[in-house]
């Protein structure tokens, strides 16, 4: 109502309200090397598609005069109260496509309640970011350093600054053959960008020769050194309740073993996530995996989802086959290459339209109540 009612003045969105024109948007506003590292996937983009033609598996079937003019999207993931199923997945070196980075992205997630996942990658430190976002919901994802000391510090100072939920990501222990990135040769790390957590950290700057202001590029191939090959064991889990009392969920399941097996550790939640299809090329599309694992661990934690959220309906179809939530994550991005908290603001409060909408036309009151009895397999 709003845009239609400005559009009566003459006035026209911002920035498109079009899901399907967003990566184009972002493209004409970013140099190609940040909107390759963005938009990019895993070689030949084969699980980015993957994650797409999964949602278009799926359709779904309206039910009319069911009263649904009165709807709810609120739900609660982990303890975390939400105004809907949605959170921001954790994005690192967010300056590469607006200075404001992760700072202008906690204020908007703040302004509308969403709550954000702050990536250990972030350009700006955990606190800084916490006091960005204020009282909004916050949870922490950690790429998980091989120094048991330099982990312990980033938890205690992420529960410290009001991070409730620990995001433990487990599928980007190194990374992927990213030729979008390769053939420019740009990797934002290696200029500094993402590096705020680590270089604010005092025990990982005790481990350096030199103070980073001093030497950098030692700095940020001590911590890249510290973050890439650490393929940590499923029985090195517990080792992370002793720094961490909240709640802790394993980003990056997509296999039905693995997921028991996170349930079998005494985790809380897992995220059905394929990185976007960042990590593995040819991999299965996420949400194809989504409801065996759903069926197999649901009663025994919470199952998140993420990779190829890109409409309301895509988030009436996880959470019919078995999400209680899901992560954006490129979408927002966009928004905030164009338009900084504006511009995150203006993706997230459509896509909550468009899920409001969506939800209600097709028949359901409440995200909570959805099932896979409101699809139908095409
Ligand atoms: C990511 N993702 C990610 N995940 C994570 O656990 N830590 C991180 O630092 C990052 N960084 C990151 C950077 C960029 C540019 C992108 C696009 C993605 C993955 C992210 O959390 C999420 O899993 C995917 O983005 C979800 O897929 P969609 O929504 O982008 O299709």
């Amino acid at each position: 109502n709003e845009l239609y009612l400005q559009g009566l003045a003459g006035a026209v969105p911002p920035f498109t309200t079009d899901p399907g024109k967003l990566e184009d948007a972002a493209r004409q506003v970013l140099d190609p090397k940040p909107f390759g590292y963005v938009a990019g996937g895993a070689g030949a983009g084969a699980t980015v598609r993957a994650n797409r033609e999964a949602f278009d598996r799926w359709r779904i079937v309206p039910r009319m005069l069911t009263d649904a003019t009165d709807r709810r999207l609120a739900t609660t993931v982990l303890g975390t109260a939400m105004p809907a199923p949605l959170l921001l997945a954790p994005v690192g070196v967010q300056t590469i496509v607006h200075p404001d980075g992760e700072l202008a992205t906690a204020r908007a997630a703040a302004s509308l309640g969403v709550p954000m996942v702050l990536s250990t990658a972030s350009s700006h430190s955990i606190e800084d970011v916490a006091a960005a976002n204020g009282e909004g919901p916050r949870w922490f994802q950690l790429y998980w350093p091989h120094d048991p000391e330099v982990c312990a510090s980033l938890l205690s100072r992420a529960k410290d600054a009001g991070y409730t939920v620990l995001v433990v990501t487990l599928d980007t222990w190194t990374l992927a053959w990213r030729p979008t990135d390769l053939d420019h040769a740009y990797l934002p790390f290696l200029n500094g960008e993402g590096m705020a957590c680590a270089l604010s950290d005092p025990v990982f700057r005790s481990r350096l020769d030199k103070a980073p202001e001093d030497d950098l590029p030692s700095a940020i191939l001590r911590w890249l050194g510290m973050v890439n090959g650490a393929d940590h064991g499923w029985n090195q889990l517990p080792a992370l309740r002793e720094h961490w009392d909240g709640p802790i969920v394993l980003k990056g399941i997509q296999h039905v073993d693995d997921a028991r097996r996170a349930a079998d550790a005494g985790m809380d939640g897992i995220v059905v996530s394929n990185h976007g299809g960042r990590q593995v090329d040819g991999a299965v599309g996420s949400l194809d995996v989504l409801p065996e694992i759903a069926a197999a661990v649901g009663d025994r934690l919470e199952v998140l989802f993420d990779s190829g959220v890109r409409t309301g309906a895509d988030i009436v179809k996880a959470l019919a086959l078995g999400a209680r939530a899901v992560l954006l994550g490129r979408p927002y991005v966009y928004g905030l290459a164009h338009g900084g908290e504006d511009g995150v603001r203006h993706v997230l409060r459509g896509l909550l339209a468009d899920l409001d909408m969506t939800v209600g036309l097709s028949g359901n009151r409440a995200v909570t109540a959805l099932h896979p009895g409101i699809l139908r397999r095409s």
